[in-house]
């Protein structure tokens, strides 16, 4: 008989390089593989556990919602959806909510609502999206091909046209294409993720907005990553003085289960009129409860703890020899090492810690409530490995 291994290999696209590890189940911060081993998890299933594994407050939230109702179609109205919309309105500023089931779907919503409200005022083609140059929106065609990192703008071809790229932290390179093409939008992560963590500069992303305000060009901010408290506020943009007219966000949002949600401000709240954009599953009952239980919990107290963990593990690279520069905001951080990123992950996880990578750099993600016990556990064993070079 095949074990997992073997199966996986035989039956699932190849697509992921995977770690040598099952996991079998987790508590929080802990993962445990199948022989019982156990993990601390600095990675959070890239950005989504926040409160950790098998969370109980949310799974008895999602439980609840699913001995109720678990799925009607978006021609009738239900409540966890209402409400998570309600509640994500009143403590953004943002005025509509729009369903979907991924990071990626959030942001072809984007793009479509940036699309449309610029051929609503001012007709056809007005139609390009500026993106920042190591950023990334998500792989279907529409997201790969706004991600400014031509590596994913392989084999797939032809991509949508309409969109260009900017160098981040550079606003006369914004303005240059803002200046040179028809831009309807500029879209932004204000932590990038994927490109290496990397917080936007305040200066550069204020002064990107309100030349975007002036030329009613909207600003477009994909929190996917780095939203739902990660960087010690519900929402980065919240540390850098703007008001996006759209926001995206996904993966924390949801507690372990999928969503994506575009909202979007006072400009654009009525573009995506009836018919314009739909999802079967978007508003999901069960997966919107449970979301409607994290929401509630990302309270100031969880997110000023956030941002004190943030800096800890800060400075403990800051103190580790063979780091070269840390970066990020909050839980959100990224460290440049001398030696390899892969090789030092790898080595972390035979320790018994998961860290991630990020273009060549190492990155943590951890959930939002790992005690501080268990992160000093961790984060002494990553000090280690970084200068000690244990074998992986
Ligand atoms: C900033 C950002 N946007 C979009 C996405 C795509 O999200 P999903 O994988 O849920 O489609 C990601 C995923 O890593 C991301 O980090």
């Amino acid at each position: 008989m095949m074990n997992i291994k073997e199966m996986d290999h035989t039956y699932i696209a190849p697509t992921y390089s995977r770690y040598n590890i099952v996991f079998e189940k987790g508590r929080g911060a802990l993962l445990y593989d199948d022989s019982g081993r156990e993990y601390i998890d600095l990675g959070a299933g890239i950005a989504v556990n926040i409160f950790g594994a098998c969370d109980e407050p949310w799974q008895k939230a999602v439980t609840e919602q699913m001995g109720k109702l678990t799925h009607v179609s978006n021609l009738y109205y239900t409540e966890p959806d209402t409400r998570l919309a309600e509640e994500l309105c009143r403590r953004t500023g943002m005025r509509k909510a729009f369903f979907g089931n991924s990071g990626a779907e959030a942001n072809e919503c984007a793009i479509k609502c940036a699309r449309k409200y610029s051929f609503d005022r001012y007709g056809a083609g007005r139609h390009t999206v500026v993106t920042l140059k190591k950023s990334f929106h998500g792989r279907t065609l529409a997201t790969l091909a706004a991600t400014g990192q031509d590596e994913f703008h392989q084999y797939f071809g032809p991509f949508p046209e309409g969109f260009s790229y900017a160098e981040p932290d550079d606003f006369e390179d914004v303005k240059r294409i803002c200046e040179s093409e028809s831009v309807c939008a500029v879209m932004m992560e204000m932590v990038q993720g994927e490109g290496g963590v990397h917080a936007l500069s305040p200066h550069f992303v204020k002064q990107t907005a309100d030349y975007c305000r002036a030329h009613d060009i909207l600003l477009i901010d994909d929190e996917v990553q780095c939203g739902n408290g990660r960087t010690g506020t519900l929402y980065a943009y919240m540390q850098y003085g703007v008001l996006p007219d759209i926001m995206t966000t996904a993966k924390g949002i949801g507690g372990g289960l999928p969503i994506g949600i575009c909202l979007m401000g006072d400009v654009c709240m009525d573009t995506l009129s009836k018919g314009t954009h739909g999802s079967t599953f978007g508003g999901n009952p069960v997966i919107c409860a449970g979301a409607l239980n994290i929401l509630d919990r990302l309270d100031e107290r969880l997110l000023k703890e956030t941002a004190d963990k943030g800096r800890y593990i800060r400075e403990v690279l800051a103190d580790t020899h063979g780091v070269v520069k840390t970066d990020g905001l909050g839980m959100m951080v990224g460290a440049e090492l001398e030696k390899s990123a892969d090789d030092t992950a790898a080595a972390c996880m035979q320790q018994g810690v998961l860290v991630l990578t990020a273009h060549g750099r190492l990155r943590f993600l951890p959930p939002l409530t790992i005690s501080f016990e268990t992160l000093e556990k961790a984060m002494k064993i990553v000090k280690n490995v970084i200068e000690n070079g244990v074998e992986s």
